[in-house]
Parts: structure tokens; sequence; C-alpha cells
């Protein structure tokens, strides 16, 4: 049986990269395993990715989509807007201005690379290994200025925006909309059955699949035989603890960011993942640590509730993280990268 041990030797292993290539050379491998490192949903890690000479197109691996909660697939749009923000930042660090554009002609985005005497590596870039989502409490302690003006910052997209939420009245009412978005979501069969599809309930089911919501990454389950736990869904998946544990997160928090954009098609939903991405690189850089609460967005009967709330006026919200000081976390695991590559 694989320990914890194995388990992070594995994770460690995947976020050890080859050398740097020279300045100016092009290391696609690399790239693509950077790329791969960000964050996606239940960690489907729903992309493939063609290479050619000087373009790399980022792909959407529909076998790996979430028809109940992502009936429309924006959330796996937002996790190709993800890697395609890593894969950004690493092109720079190898001397390569990207520029990524959606092509409904393949369904994907086209990242031409550049070569580029002003494209170098920054803080963002020796972030993409440390990233992780980290679902504990934090340290209850406000950000300081400087902190919050970066954050504030670096989540504004060509389509997207970013809304910082501090106070301690914005934070309750976030637990509110989150712990009705857990009891609608949790009670949903379909739901809690695709769930626990994609969760790794014991450390060599994760390590075999490198995929998916690890039980020692998540820090949320025992480690349990996957068939027994699967079985067990339903007492696993409980709402009223998982909302428990939520409202504490939640009031430890710094605060939430709040990720919106006013247009509503694949361009905009890559847009708005790139913008969280970042976000969450910029977070690392400074030592802050990050996690997902999309309940009141996934959630669908809460959404136009939540904008609301939010007093958003032709925009609506599409991502949510909390954020603040705390502790590490196991890492998440990824497939090979070879798995990833589509050969021409
Ligand atoms: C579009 C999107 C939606 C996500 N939704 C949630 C969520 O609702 N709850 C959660 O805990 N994590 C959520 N995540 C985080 C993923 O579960 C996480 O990125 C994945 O497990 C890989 O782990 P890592 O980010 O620590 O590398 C989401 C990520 C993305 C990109």
């Amino acid at each position: 049986m694989a320990s914890a041990k194995d388990y992070d030797a594995a994770a460690r292993a995947i976020r050890q990269l080859t050398p740097e290539p020279p300045p100016g050379s092009l290391d696609t491998e690399r790239l693509v395993r950077l790329a791969t490192l960000a964050a996606s949903n239940h960690n489907s890690q729903p992309w493939k990715f063609h290479i050619e000479r000087d373009r790399i197109t980022v792909l959407p691996d529909y076998k790996r989509r979430l028809p109940v909660v992502d009936t429309d697939d924006r959330q796996l749009f937002h996790s190709l807007g993800c890697a395609v923000e890593n894969l950004v930042q690493a092109a720079a660090a190898q001397g390569f201005d990207a520029e990524p554009t959606y092509s409904s002609t393949v369904d994907g985005i086209v990242v031409q690379l550049e070569r580029s005497a002003w494209a170098k590596a920054n803080e963002l870039y020796a972030a993409i290994p440390h990233r992780q989502c980290v679902r504990k409490p934090y340290d209850g302690q406000p950000l300081g200025r400087a902190e919050l003006a970066k954050l504030t910052g670096i989540g504004r997209g060509s389509r997207a925006q970013t809304l910082i939420l501090v106070t301690e009245a914005a934070k309750e009412a976030v637990t509110e909309f989150v712990t009705q978005g857990n009891a609608l979501q949790l009670t949903d069969r379909a739901y809690r059955r695709e769930l626990a599809a994609w969760m790794r309930f014991n450390n060599g089911e994760a390590m075999r699949r490198g995929d998916g919501r690890s039980a020692r990454a998540t820090g949320r389950l025992l480690p349990l035989p996957g068939l027994l736990a699967r079985l067990m869904s339903k007492q696993i998946f409980d709402p009223e603890s998982h909302s428990a544990r939520d409202a504490k997160q939640i009031r430890r928090s710094a605060g939430v960011a709040v990720f919106v954009a006013s247009e509503d098609d694949k361009s905009t939903w890559i847009d708005v993942g790139r913008a969280c991405q970042r976000f969450a690189l910029q977070a690392t850089a400074l030592d802050i640590r990050t996690a997902f609460i999309n309940q009141p967005i996934h959630a669908r009967a809460l959404q136009s509730q939540f904008d609301e709330w939010l007093q958003l006026k032709g925009e609506r919200a599409m991502l949510m993280l909390r954020f603040g000081h705390g502790p590490k976390a196991p890492f998440s695991l990824r497939r090979p990268v070879d798995e990833v590559i589509v050969k021409s």
C-alpha cells in the first residue's frame, strides 16, 4: 500500500523540473509540464497540447469533462485558461513572448511563441511549482496594504475583473452563500456521484491515476479503499460538516477574490481562468495561500442572487478564491506529460 511518504515523493518529482534551456532556445516539453501544474476543476486536467515549431495549441479534452457540475464546459475552459497562464509565464522565462488567442476553428487556444529580448523569468514564473490550493484554516490576520495592492492589480485581464472583499460582513455573507451552495450541491445525488468519481480516496489510487482530488491533498477524508468510500459518499459529503468547516476557513481567511466578467463565451472563460491563475501565482509569490470557494457560482440556483449581492451590473461572478497567510498542504498529482501531448 502506498504511504503518504510515497505520495509526497511522487508530488515532488512532478515539480522537479529539467534544467532551464539556454536563453532563447525553446524546451516545449518543459513548457507543457509547467502548464499542467495549473489548477483544474476536480484536478480533471481537461487539456491536450499540440506542439508545432513556434506554436503550442491548448485543446480541450472533452473525455475529461464534468457534465453535472459543468454542464456548459465553462469551468473546463477556465481550467484551460489556468494552464495557458502558466504557459505564458514559462515561455517568458525561456525568452519568448507568448500570444494566446482562442480559435473557434480548432476549438482551442493557439499560443504563438516569439523570441523577445525583453521576455524573462519573473516571480509569477518562479511560483508555478509552489502554487497549490490550501484547504485549511489560515491565520485569521488581514493582509498588508502592499500585499493587497499587488493582488488587486494582478487579476485584471482583457475581459476579466477581480473584486476583493475583506470586511467581516462580506466574509459572513460569502459564508452564508457557501453554506447554501453546499446544501444544494451535496444533497444532489448526481453531483455527489460525479465528485466521488474524481476523488482519489487512498494514496495508491491517486498515484496510479495521477489526477483527481486526492484525500492527501484535499485533507478532508480518511484514506479508504476507493469502492467502500464511493459507497459511503452520502456520509462523506455531508453538507453540515462541510459547511461548518468552510465557515471556519472563510472566517480565518484575510479575504475573498471574486473573478467577474461581462461577456459569456469561451474567450472570456479562458481569460477569467488566466486572471485567477495569475492571482494565485502572485499570492504564492507573496507566501499567501489560496483555495477555491465556488459553491455560490457552481450551484446555478444561487448564481443570480450572488451576482445581485455583489451589485454586479451586466457582469457575472465566475470564480471565487479565499486567501490569507497560513500553512502549506500536501501537493496534488499530475499525469505524465506524454499523456497530454498530441502527436501531429
Ligand atoms: C475552474 C476551477 C474550479 C474549481 N472549483 C473548485 C471547488 O469548487 N472547490 C475546490 O475545493 N477546489 C476547486 N478547484 C481547485 C481544484 O480542485 C484544484 O486546482 C485541483 O485539485 C488541483 O490542485 P492544486 O490546485 O492544488 O494543484 C477548482 C479549480 C478550477 C480551475
